[in-house]
């Protein structure tokens, strides 16, 4: 269980499924066994704490590891004018971050991409929307 502002929590998840989905029609233009997305969640324990971890995992065109640091600045986008504002991570970031949670990469360039949210677990009982 978290305890989250649901209206964010959606925003992010739904900006992030959306450069899933681009960068899997950027790679395959038709229907593909690879054009896939994956999403999973887990519990992890980190330091005696515990979080729930949820990982978007495509194998779209990937992320280049020369861009990997700069996808959630402010106005970063790799799409051609009028398709992204490139705001997209960096609000999801600053989302996760107020939320007291973390959100990271793991990709190779052309295989894949990992975009991987971790949020506190609730720790009382499930009370009053935040
Ligand atoms: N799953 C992914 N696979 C490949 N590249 C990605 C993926 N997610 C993000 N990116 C790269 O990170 C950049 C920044 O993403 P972000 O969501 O911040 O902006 P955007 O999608 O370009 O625009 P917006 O979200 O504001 O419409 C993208 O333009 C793209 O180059
Ligand atoms: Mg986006």
């Amino acid at each position: 269980m978290i305890k989250v502002r649901g209206h964010q929590i959606q925003q992010v998840f739904l900006n992030i499924i959306s450069n899933a989905r681009y960068a899997l029609n950027q790679k395959f233009s038709r229907a593909h066994t690879n054009k896939i997305l994956d999403i999973k969640g887990e519990t992890v324990n980190t330091n005696g704490n515990k979080y729930v971890r949820v990982i978007f995992f495509d194998h779209g065109t990937g992320i280049s590891s020369a861009i990997l640091d700069r996808i959630c600045a402010p106005f970063f986008s790799n799409k051609p004018f009028g398709e992204g504002t490139g705001l997209g991570l960096s609000i999801s970031q600053a989302i996760i971050k107020d939320h007291g949670g973390n959100l990271y990469f793991d990709s190779v360039e052309g295989e894949y991409a990992k975009v991987i949210i971790e949020l506190p677990a609730a720790t009382e009982e499930y009370g009053e929307e935040l």
